[in-house]
């Protein structure tokens, strides 16, 4: 089949190469002519791990095309996925004007029947809407039919999470164009959830905020741990081995972040409250996890009793690990509660400092190395669970502190690890300290 993919983000730019992996012709666009320019070189602007290869591998193979330009990119393609952003506004609720603008592009440049397929997380009716705005615009005489395809992947795994995916919705009330996507995707060998547009809108919101408050929930329960006791860790795979709760994003620590979670959970909230249906759980959900993002902070302003001029080494930037975003990561609101404490802040992250750089600035200082942040410092704080922390020689790290106090927002060093280093003061997320 011919796709065209409008948007290189990284919704846009993982269905485009899957896409291509499995043997369609693609054509990505982006408005942004120096990510094409990049693309078109075989280098992916983002980092996520395995999205370079078969961006090579299919672009060399001719099937995967970047271009900036809708004319070329719609000439002939069937199927246009829009996979363009929806970030938050102001008061909480998803901004349309990208995938606004993509639509009228797509209205221009249409020369043949296709299917449009919606991939952005958007409100439920914006299908319904851009069908509208789409017709509105249209240059040419073609038919067009709209379907909802909203994308569960994730960050840091979006390749396998696109190739594996758990399942596929297709909103449609069109049984043909439906059959087509069903067709488009077929090689992926994923089940599929056939559904109205609005309901696989709402599917995609429903999935995130609960995903969202299953985390709130169990932070929650890991503040409880501490105050009564319990170990968290425990808990949540107590609670993990009841099938029905199931044991994925139970792990406590300093919040979500990232560029999904915080912006959904607000927007479906927004809608609640548009509707007078207003969804309290969310609230608290947002609440705990705000709070719990300056959980690290507190502790460490308990134990020390002030921050002024205490040196904090920081491991970890990025929102989660392997990915280079720092879109709502737990570190920009740390490092600012810390500097604005007085403390002096040392940070390293394996890729995301230059993009950490552009957020929170020089208040803190950005290391090449774990050993380097850590030389002199008052404490330790974890705040990204990179593979190359749980595997760090922490002995060594604190041989060169001051103090050998570790702070590990993601529960994330083992009990041997920690055995091994001697004298040590070793503060989790709802487990008791050591
Ligand atoms: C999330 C969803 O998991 C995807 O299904 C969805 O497609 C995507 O949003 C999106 O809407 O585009 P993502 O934000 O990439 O994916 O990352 P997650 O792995 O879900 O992590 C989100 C945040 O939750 C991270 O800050 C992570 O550290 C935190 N988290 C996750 C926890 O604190 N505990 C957990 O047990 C799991």
């Amino acid at each position: 089949m011919r796709i065209a993919v409008l948007g290189t983000g990284y919704v846009g730019l993982s269905t485009g190469v899957c896409l291509a992996e499995i043997g369609h012709h693609v054509i990505c666009i982006d408005v942004d002519e120096r990510k094409i320019a990049t693309l078109k070189q075989g280098k992916s602007p983002i980092y996520e791990p395995g999205l370079e290869e078969l961006l090579i591998k299919n672009s060399s193979a001719g099937r995967l095309v970047f271009t900036a330009s809708h004319k070329y990119a719609l000439n002939e393609a069937d199927i246009i996925i829009i996979a363009v952003g929806t970030p938050q506004s102001d008061d909480g609720q998803a901004d349309l004007r990208y995938i606004e603008q993509a639509a009228k592009d797509l209205a221009e440049h249409i020369v043949r029947d296709s299917i449009v397929v919606i991939k952005s997380t958007v409100p439920v009716g914006t299908n319904d809407y851009i069908k509208q705005l789409i017709f509105a615009h249209l240059k040419n005489k073609v038919k067009f039919r709209m379907v909802s395809n909203p994308e569960f992947l994730r960050q840091g795994s979006a390749i396998q999470d696109t190739l594996k995916a758990d399942r596929i919705i297709i909103g449609c009330e069109e049984i043909e164009a439906s059959n087509i996507i069903q067709e488009m995707y077929r090689p992926l060998n994923v089940p599929f959830l056939l559904t109205d547009a609005r309901s696989a809108e709402m599917i995609k919101y429903a999935s995130n905020a609960f995903l969202a408050m299953k985390i709130s929930f169990i932070n929650g329960i890991a503040n409880l741990c501490e105050a009564v006791g319990a170990d968290v860790v425990d808990v949540a795979t107590g609670m993990g081995l009841d099938k029905r709760i199931g044991s994925a994003f139970l792990n406590a620590g300093i919040g979500y972040g990232g560029s999904c979670f915080p912006k959904d959970v607000k927007a479906l909230l927004h809608t609640s409250k548009e509707h007078g249906m207003p969804l309290s759980l969310l609230v608290e959900t947002i609440a705990i996890n705000e709070e719990q993002q300056e959980l690290l902070v507190k502790k460490a302003l308990n134990r020390f009793g002030t921050l002024t001029g205490k040196k904090i080494a920081m491991l970890g930037l990025s929102f989660k690990p392997e990915t280079d975003d720092m879109r709502e990561a737990p570190s920009i609101r740390i490092s600012r509660a810390l500097t604005a404490l007085g403390a002096e802040v040392t940070a390293y992250d394996p890729v995301a400092v230059t993009n950490a750089r552009q957020v929170i600035g020089d208040v803190i200082t950005y290391a090449d190395a774990p050993i380097k942040a850590a030389n002199g410092a008052d404490a330790l704080f974890i705040v990204t669970e990179w593979e190359e922390f749980r595997k760090l020689d922490v002995k060594a790290l604190l041989d060169v502190m001051k103090h050998r106090i570790i702070f590990d927002g993601r529960n994330c060093l083992a009990e041997e690890v920690l055995q091994e280093c001697g004298t040590i003061e070793y503060c989790s997320v709802g487990r008791p300290a050591v």
